[in-house]
C-alpha cells in the first residue's frame, strides 16, 4: 500500500489530523489538495495541542515533507503566521520541508470582506468568513491571482486594480463601505510574497518526481464528502470538491496515483454552520446532544462556533463511501458514546412520506431520520489493544461495517497520539 487519501465522510470535523498524523510516521510526503484556512486540523502530542488551518497535519514529523498543493486556496497571512508559530516551538518549517505550489490561488482581504458580508443577505450558509467562497469563485471566473504571479508586480498591478475596483462596487452594494486603499492591499501582498517565495514550487512536478522514486505520499482532505460542492447538501456546502477523486487535480497528480481511499467517520455526527442535518440530536435527544458535544468538545477550531451534534447517518455515511470508493473506514471518537445507555444509528430516510435509504441530491423537503436502537457501552480506556473494547462497541463497528460493506481499518479511542487500534497494518507500510 504506497500512496493514500484520507478523507472525511461526514460534514467535516471528524478528526483527520490525528489520522494523518499517525500514517505521517510512514509518508515521506503530506499533501492538502483543496479547501484553505477554513480548516482546523488538531494534533496533540503528549500534553502539547497544536492546531493547523493551512499547513499539512505531517509537519509534526520530521521526515515527512508538507506540500501545499494548487487545489487549495492560499492566505498568505495566515501562511507565515503558522509557520511561525511553528517555528516558535523548534519545528522545522523551512523551504525543503514546506512547499506550496506556484499556482495556488490567493485569498485576499477583499475576499474575506465580501465572504462576511453575502452572509447578510438572504441564504446565510454559515461560512467560517475566511474568503474562501469568493476565491474559489473568483478561480472559476477566470478573475483569480495565482501565487507566483506576484513576482511579476508590475505586470499585474493593472488587471489586480481592475478586480479591486469591481470588488469595491460589489462591496458598497452589499452596505460595506470600509475597504483598505488598493496601494495597501498591493503592498502587502507583495511583502507576504517575498517570504513565501522560498516555499514555492511547481508541486506537481515535485510529487511526480517524488512518486517516481517510491515515496509514499498522503493525501490530506480537509472538510467532508457532505460538504462537496456538488455531491453535499447544496448550498450549505464549502466551495470545493472535497472528495478523494480530487486528491488527482488539486495536487497535480493523476486519479492512478491516489492509491489507497481511507474514509473517516466519528462514531456520531456533527456539523458547524446552516443546513440540513437530518439526525441532530432534537426534542427527546437534546441532552444526549449536548452530552456529546461536551464530552466530544465538539467546538471549532477555526471559528470556535459549538458544533450541533446527532447520532451516525448510515445513509449519508454509505453514499460518501461511494463517492470516494473508500477501501477502508476509520473510526473516530468511539470513547465519547460511552456511557450512553442506547445508541442510534439512521438506517433509512423518510422523505415525503416514503422510506428510502438513498441520500438526496436536493433539500426541499428535510428528511426525517429512521433509526435503529442498539446497546450502549461503558467507559473502556484509550487503548491501541482491540480486545480492550467493550462487546457492545465491537457489535456497533459491526453493523458499520455491515450497512457500509467497507471494514473498519483504524479505530481512533481518545484524544492522543498513540490511543489508536490499528486493524489493517498494511496501512503503515509502504508496500
Ligand atoms: P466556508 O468553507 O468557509 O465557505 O464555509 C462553508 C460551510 O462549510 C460552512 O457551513 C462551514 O461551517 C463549513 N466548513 C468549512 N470548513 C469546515 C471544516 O473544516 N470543518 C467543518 N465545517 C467546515
Amino acid at each position: 500500500m504506497k500512496n493514500l487519501a484520507l478523507v472525511g465522510i461526514q460534514w467535516g470535523d471528524e478528526g483527520k489530523a490525528k489520522i494523518i498524523d499517525h500514517l505521517a510516521e510512514t509518508s515521506d510526503v503530506v499533501v492538502r489538495f483543496q479547501g484553505g484556512n477554513n480548516a482546523g486540523h488538531t494534533i496533540v502530542v503528549g500534553n502539547e495541542k497544536t492546531v493547523l488551518h493551512l499547513i499539512p497535519s505531517g509537519v509534526l514529523h520530521k521526515n515527512t515533507i508538507n506540500v501545499v498543493g494548487n487545489g487549495v486556496v492560499f492566505d498568505m497571512g495566515v501562511f507565515l503566521h503558522e509557520r511561525d508559530s511553528l517555528i516558535a516551538k523548534g519545528v522545522d518549517v523551512g523551504p525543503s520541508r514546506l512547499k506550496v505550489s506556484e499556482i495556488c490561488h490567493v485569498i485576499l482581504p477583499l475576499h474575506q470582506l465580501l465572504d462576511r458580508a453575502r452572509e447578510t443577505s438572504k441564504t446565510k450558509i454559515g461560512t467560517t468568513g475566511r474568503g474562501i467562497g469568493p476565491t474559489y469563485s473568483d478561480k472559476a471566473a477566470r478573475l483569480g491571482l495565482r501565487i507566483g504571479e506576484l513576482a511579476y508586480p508590475e505586470k499585474i498591478r493593472p488587471t489586480l486594480k481592475t478586480w479591486y475596483d469591481e470588488k469595491c462596487v460589489h462591496l458598497k452594494n452589499l452596505g460595506h463601505e470600509e475597504i483598505p486603499s488598493f496601494d495597501d492591499l498591493f503592498n502587502q501582498a507583495l511583502a507576504h510574497f517575498k517570504k513565501v517565495e522560498p516555499h514555492l514550487v511547481d508541486t506537481s512536478r515535485f510529487l511526480h518526481d517524488l512518486d517516481r522514486k517510491g515515496k509514499r505520499i498522503l493525501f490530506e482532505g480537509a472538510q467532508g464528502t457532505l460538504l462537496d460542492i456538488d455531491y453535499g447538501t447544496y448550498p450549505f456546502v464549502t466551495s470545493s470538491n472535497t472528495s478523494a477523486g480530487f486528491a488527482a487535480c488539486g495536487s497535480g497528480l493523476s486519479s492512478s496515483q491516489i492509491g489507497y481511499v481511507l474514509g473517516l467517520t466519528k462514531a456520531y455526527t456533527t456539523r458547524v454552520g446552516s443546513g440540513p442535518f437530518p439526525t441532530e440530536c432534537q426534542g427527546a435527544d437534546e441532552e444526549t446532544g449536548k452530552l456529546i458535544a461536551k464530552k466530544g468538545n465538539e467546538f471549532g477550531s477555526t471559528t470556535g462556533r459549538a458544533r450541533r451534534c446527532g447520532w451516525l447517518d448510515l445513509v449519508a455515511l454509505k453514499r460518501a463511501v461511494e463517492l470516494n470508493g473508500v477501501h477502508g473506514l476509520a473510526l473516530s471518537k468511539l470513547d465519547v458514546l460511552s456511557g450512553i445507555k442506547t445508541i442510534k444509528l439512521a438506517t433509512h430516510y423518510e422523505i415525503d412520506g416514503k422510506r428510502t435509504q438513498d441520500f438526496p441530491n436536493f433539500w426541499i423537503h428535510e428528511p426525517k431520520a429512521i433509526y435503529e436502537e442498539v446497546e450502549g457501552w461503558p467507559e473502556f480506556p484509550g487503548t491501541q489493544k482491540e480486545s480492550d473494547l467493550p462487546s457492545a462497541a465491537r457489535q456497533f463497528i459491526q453493523r458499520l461495517e455491515e450497512y457500509t460493506g467497507v471494514k473498519v481499518a483504524m479505530i481512533s479511542t481518545g484524544a492522543k497520539r498513540d490511543e489508536m487500534i490499528v486493524r489493517d497494518s498494511k496501512l503503515l507500510h509502504k508496500s
